[in-house]
């Protein structure tokens, strides 16, 4: 089915990689298990090589099960030249900057940046004699051109932020670097391809954790990296490597969440911004950090650049102390604690950026709780959280 003209992409994550060739006359492209392949001759083996979609050689190189995820994620992405798939989204990230940098080079790095970024970014970077100097991600393009040098080879966005949430304006990031010869990266996870295409704003690598969204069930951990034509070669190399693939039955697992991706999006959508919005009219709550509400940081970048915004937000609890907010997170009976999100189930976490920025301080009215809004009825999720505020100690 792909070759045809995709245009919008609800369509997209429908019909996105599911060639004929691939599908055999079945709606999905099955789970298609190989460590070895089997040729009838060396002239075979030999022709299979270089290794490359379409074309079995080898259980790294993949076959058509992973293949069709890779290709449908590409084709969600405008202009862009292929995807790589990898264990994981802290792999997509690491894998992503290492087909970049190398001893000497400068990386800019947003400081709201995922903390495992970070951490890879201030241990194994800084390892290979490559120096990472962070920005505000309110920074404006001429105040990250500033701190770009000669040695500098990329900038790394992510927009929004974890766990605060600043929309960073990409287009102006992507033309400085552009002029000044720099690569672009990006984590595109919250907004997905679906809500924000990241290289048809100008960035050379696309970096998605398909461990939220993409799969959405909270069942699989997996990262994808894609490419503009000018960045998909080296990514491609750095990627086969390093030894980096997943497995056949993840890709399907994965692939059957993509294609109900838009509909499970607009439904976080619409639950976050009707929870985030009655979260505003609460006395115990301060700040909202929601890309789609006004006020929140970025929010105009985010009414100019996005096509919609996903479940995850945090917001301040309004002159509570952490110990007090810790409270409130473990009295809600509908949001589970833990880490990750992009599933269908409601999720809460104490945010404390406070302790990993080191190029912005923001204060906020309180410690900062993130959400991520589930496809549960919002009502029930309202009514939950106000049972939980009520429970919160009268001095705030
Ligand atoms: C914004 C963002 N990027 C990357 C990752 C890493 O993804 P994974 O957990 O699949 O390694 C996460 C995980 O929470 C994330 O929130």
């Amino acid at each position: 089915m792909s070759g045809k003209k995709l245009v919008h992409p609800d369509t997209k994550l429908v019909l996105g990689g599911r060639r004929k060739e691939w599908l055999r006359g079945m709606v999905n492209v099955p789970v298609s298990r190989t460590s070895t392949v089997l040729f009838e001759s060396i002239e075979e083996i030999h022709a299979a090589y270089p290794p490359e979609d379409g074309r079995l050689s080898y259980g790294r190189n993949g076959t058509w099960t992973q293949w069709s995820l890779a290709e449908a994620l590409t084709e969600l992405e405008p202009g862009a030249a292929g995807t790589r798939l990898f264990p994981s989204g802290a792999a997509a990230v690491s894998i992503a900057l290492m087909s970049v940098l190398g001893p000497g080079d400068e990386l800019l790095m947003v400081d709201s940046a995922y903390g495992p970024t970070r951490l890879f970014c201030d241990r194994e970077l800084k390892r290979l004699g490559i120096a990472t100097l962070y920005y505000d991600p309110l920074a404006t393009a001429e105040e990250v051109e500033r701190l770009v040098t000669d040695r500098t080879r990329a900038i790394f966005m992510e927009s929004p932020g974890s766990l605060t949430f600043e929309v960073q304006d990409v287009p102006g990031l992507c033309a400085m670097a552009k002029a000044r010869g720099v690569t672009t990266l990006l984590d595109n996870t919250w907004a997905t391809p679906f809500f924000f295409q990241a290289t048809g704003k100008g960035i050379d690598l696309s970096i998605v954790a398909c461990t939220k969204y993409i799969s959405g069930h909270s069942d699989l951990m997996m990262g994808s990296v894609t490419a503009a034509p000018s960045h998909w070669e080296r990514l491609a190399r750095t990627g086969q490597g390093f030894g980096q693939y997943v497995s056949p039955d993840d890709a399907f697992l994965a692939a059957r969440g993509l294609r109900t991706m838009g509909v499970r999006l607009r439904q976080h959508e619409l639950g976050a911004v009707k929870v985030a919005r009655w979260l505003k009219d609460q006395p115990q709550v301060g700040q909202i950090l929601h890309p789609a509400l006004d006020g929140s940081p970025g929010h105009e970048l985010w009414a100019r650049d996005f096509q919609g915004s996903s479940g995850l937000f945090s917001f301040a609890l309004k002159g509570a102390d952490k110990e007090a907010r810790d409270r409130f997170v473990e009295r809600l009976e509908l949001f589970g604690i833990g880490y990750s999100w992009g599933g269908f189930e409601s999720l809460a976490v104490p945010a404390d950026a406070d302790q990993l920025r080191t190029a912005s301080s923001r204060s906020y009215d309180g410690p900062l709780v993130r959400l991520h809004i589930g496809l549960e009825d919002p009502d029930d999720l309202i009514a939950d959280l106000a049972q939980s505020l009520a429970g919160l100690p009268a001095s705030g």
